[in-house]
């Protein structure tokens, strides 16, 4: 499960995800390669929207599109039915470019700039969700210069601390995103609710990433509508839409056992009705914006075996064409891989190793003990669960230049994403005049 589900061990002996055989993938497109699986991708979004649409008609799915975002992929979200979540210029400009309409966009950051926000606006973008005081007096100031009203939520921390496995409740305050429940989230509702330029048409929470345990986030639907209530009592506000955020965790190892998507969408939707009828409060719409758990699984990053060194007695390093450059989930929070050889696919894995990347630092290591077979210069490594938040925080240190991206079906292959060549990386360097 921690491969795309098209992934088989074809005739040769190689990896084949779609229809298509990895280790040819990587001869034809070069590495580092990012593989996306178009029925997996696919897949999880009709599953997304069968699940909460089958247990609430009232609902909606929007994709984060931070997890991956290009203009193809949000062409195929689009074409799934899924909304999208946006949180700069740049993510906005794309989604609007690949054909999304406005109304289904949601425009989030807790530093969001007057261009950014005129950019919004402009383009009649569905939801604004606002996360701070400043915020909230920029935008209206920008509304009523424009004589415009905008639908907006208001973005709150619940003070849910998910972890993986688990929950605290903190009450915490010390958060950059959003609006604390202790005092400062009512005021910023009695500020939107005096302006006629906002529609404030609900509330947003998002408790975290990479969530196994659902209890997490029905305790999130529960203060949130605790707190809905209260606000009723004090300002009459309504609260008819409720986005609960994304969060939802996907398998990275054999051991991970995240949540389903149904079982996600079985405890959301029961929590929303039990308290409701608890609080006697209308039942609010619910928003979900899953990202990882969308494209997460869907991609493999391909790269090409280079030099092995081994260090006998302590370990051997097998170095790759890519590294902190294509991913760097490693690097930035000790995020854990699993490593196969596409092109040996069949082996057994007999060694470990530690698979190191190109750059200069020493930090730059992709997985600390992954178990392989007998590895060669020129084998082609695959690692699986890199559809999310891979490709989207490339960068070109040591000027490497980002990798190519694919997307599989049947037996076909689309570019998503052109490789960068050398020309690129230059592009918008000013040479000095002598
Ligand atoms: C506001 C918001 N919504 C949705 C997401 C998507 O989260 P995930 O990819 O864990 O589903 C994020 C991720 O950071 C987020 O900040």
């Amino acid at each position: 499960m921690i491969l795309p589900s098209t992934s088989k061990v074809n005739k040769n002996g190689h990896l084949e995800i779609g229809g298509c055989d990895l280790a040819l993938l990587a001869a034809n497109y070069g590495t580092p390669l990012f593989v996306y699986d178009e029925d997996t991708l696919r897949g999880q979004c009709r599953l997304y929207k069968n699940s909460f649409l089958g247990l609430k008609s009232n609902s909606e799915v929007i994709y984060a599109s931070k997890a991956f975002v290009c203009l193809g992929i949000c062409q195929l979200v689009n074409n799934e039915g899924l909304s999208i979540d946006v949180s700069s210029a740049g993510e906005l400009y794309t989604a609007l470019e690949a054909g999304f309409s406005p109304d289904k966009i949601y425009f989030h950051g807790n530093n969001k700039t007057d261009e950014e926000l005129a950019l919004a606006v402009d383009n009649k973008v569905g939801i604004i969700v606002v996360d701070s005081f400043m915020e909230l007096s920029r935008l209206k100031e920008l509304l009523n210069n424009r004589g415009v009203k905008q639908k907006i939520y208001l973005r709150i921390t619940p003070g849910i601390k998910a972890s993986t496995h688990e929950y605290i409740q903190t009450g915490q305050e010390d958060s950059k995103f959003g609006f604390s429940l202790g005092g400062a989230a009512t005021l910023a509702v009695k500020k939107a609710l005096e302006n006629n330029c906002f529609n404030l048409s609900g509330l947003h929470a998002h408790i975290g990433s990479q969530i196994f345990a659902t209890r997490s986030f029905s305790k999130a639907v529960e203060v949130i509508m605790e707190f809905a209530k209260t606000l009723n009592e004090k300002t009459g506000f309504v609260m008819r839409e409720l986005d609960i955020g994304g969060g939802l965790g996907i398998k990275y190892h054999a051991d991970d056992e995240p949540s389903t998507v149904e079982e996600y969408a079985k405890v959301i939707s029961k929590a929303v009705t039990k308290q409701a009828n608890r609080l006697n409060l209308q039942e609010p719409k619910i928003l979900v914006e899953p990202g990882r758990s969308i494209v997460g699984t869907a991609g493999v990053t391909l790269y090409t075996v280079g030099t092995i060194k081994e260090i006998k007695g302590i370990r051997t390093f097998v170095s790759v064409d890519g590294g902190m450059s294509d991913n760097l989930r490693p690097m930035l929070y000790d995020a854990k891989y699993e490593a196969l050889l596409a092109n040996k696919a069949k082996a057994k894995a007999s060694q470990k190793v530690t698979i190191a990347g190109k750059h200069c630092e020493s930090g730059d290591v992709l997985i600390k003990d992954a178990m392989l077979p007998e590895v060669e210069m020129g084998d082609i490594l695959c690692t699986p669960a890199t559809g999310a938040y891979g490709y989207v925080m490339a960068n070109n240190y040591n000027r490497q230049r980002k990798p190519a991206v694919v997307i599989v079906k049947d037996g076909q292959v689309k570019e998503l994403i052109a490789r960068e060549s050398l020309e690129d990386l230059i592009r918008l360097d000013k040479r000095l005049k002598a």
